[in-house]
């Protein structure tokens, strides 16, 4: 029960929110006439009134966003600010001036409150007082200290809603972040298979049985040519641009072609003339676990620094050294 009413709280923050900014929105408006008003006093009373609603429902919303913010993993679970990790992060970088915003909002908004109680408490006092003072006091209307605050806490709460209503249905700016990156995931179409180095067997070729390559963990390996870099790979010349090299192995089996796949390399020459690498062992027999850091699977792509190794002899888009 308590969890429905959390989850409800939470996630209807965007709309609940809408409830204190609206009282604020009306307090100053209330404060302003009782400087006017022909009997100050029930406008102060009202604008007490107001601002105590406001202040009770920004503590709502507070929570409400806190809880949301952990739903939808924003904050850290336990947590009270997100983790910005990278300058990419507008969403989490926006949800920190949001909260920093509305809390402030929120201090200013007590302040507010107990400058109405006051005023209210001199109202109340002066009802003692002579006839004179009594009027010069109830003619002050609120005062302009908890009326300028009350300004203060709309703006830091206009801020704050503006930040929200950006978080909930973005600007250009975030729209466009997000456009960028699932346009460069969608043109990354290997960003979590090799794609094309799965598929060696639909290229040609380089020889016609395995060796085994002291160079590439001892495995057995058959190289695999782009037809567009065939004749080239066979006369010994550098690869041209867009072609590439995919190397397939097996594991050894007393010291023949065994049945068990090994890791796939990948050496490809880029439009620019650079050469990218790629490893990919979506299997790492437990005992091979050292040559990946522990891990049972990897993926690596150039630049990763797990590449490292290959430039060393791969120096040029050309045949390797060998060693
Ligand atoms: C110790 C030197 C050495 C290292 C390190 C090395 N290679 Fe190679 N590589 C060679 C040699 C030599 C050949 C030629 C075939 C052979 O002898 O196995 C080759 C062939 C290849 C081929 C197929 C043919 C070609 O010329 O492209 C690919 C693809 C390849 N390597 C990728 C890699 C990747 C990816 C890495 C890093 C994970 C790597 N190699 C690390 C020496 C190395």
């Amino acid at each position: 029960m308590t969890g429905s009413v959390l989850d409800l709280i939470a996630t209807e923050h965007p709309a609940f929110v809408h409830v204190p900014l609206g009282l604020v929105i009306a307090l100053p408006f209330a404060m302003a006439i009782s400087f006017k008003a022909k009997h100050p006093h029930p406008w102060k009373l009202a604008s007490f009134f107001l601002a105590g609603l406001a202040f009770m429902g920004s503590v709502v919303a507070l929570i409400s966003g806190l809880f949301w913010g952990r739903q939808i993993s924003l904050i850290p679970p336990g947590g009270y600010f997100p983790i910005v990790a990278s300058e990419k992060q507008v969403l989490q970088k926006m949800l920190q001036l949001h909260e920093v915003a509305a809390v402030v909002g929120v201090v200013l908004g007590l302040l507010c409150l107990i400058m109405l109680w006051r005023t209210l408490k001199q109202d109340e006092d002066a009802h003692h007082a002579a006839p004179t003072l009594r009027r010069r006091l109830a003619d002050r209307g609120v005062g302009i200290a908890p009326l300028f605050f009350s300004l203060l806490w709309l703006a830091s709460w206009g801020f704050c809603g503006k930040l929200g209503g950006i978080m909930v249905f973005g600007n250009e700016e975030t729209n466009k972040a997000a456009a960028a990156a699932d346009q460069a995931k969608r043109n990354d179409v290997e960003a979590d298979l090799p794609i094309r180095a799965l598929d060696y067997a639909s290229l040609e070729p380089g020889q016609a049985t395995p060796t085994r390559s002291k160079a590439h963990g001892n495995h057995w390996a058959r190289i695999w040519v782009t037809a567009s870099g065939i004749d080239d790979y066979k006369a010994g010349k550098p690869l041209p641009a867009g072609a590439y090299a995919v190397l397939s192995t097996v594991e050894d089996s007393r010291g023949k072609p065994g049945q068990e796949p090994g890791p796939l390399y990948m050496r490809e020459t880029l439009a620019d003339g650079r050469v990218s690498f790629a490893f990919y062992w979506p299997r790492v027999p437990e005992s091979s676990r050292t040559q990946t850091g522990g891990e049972d699977f990897a993926y690596w792509r150039s630049p990763s620094e797990k590449l490292k190794a290959c430039a060393v002899c791969h120096t040029t888009a050309g045949p390797a050294a060998k060693q």
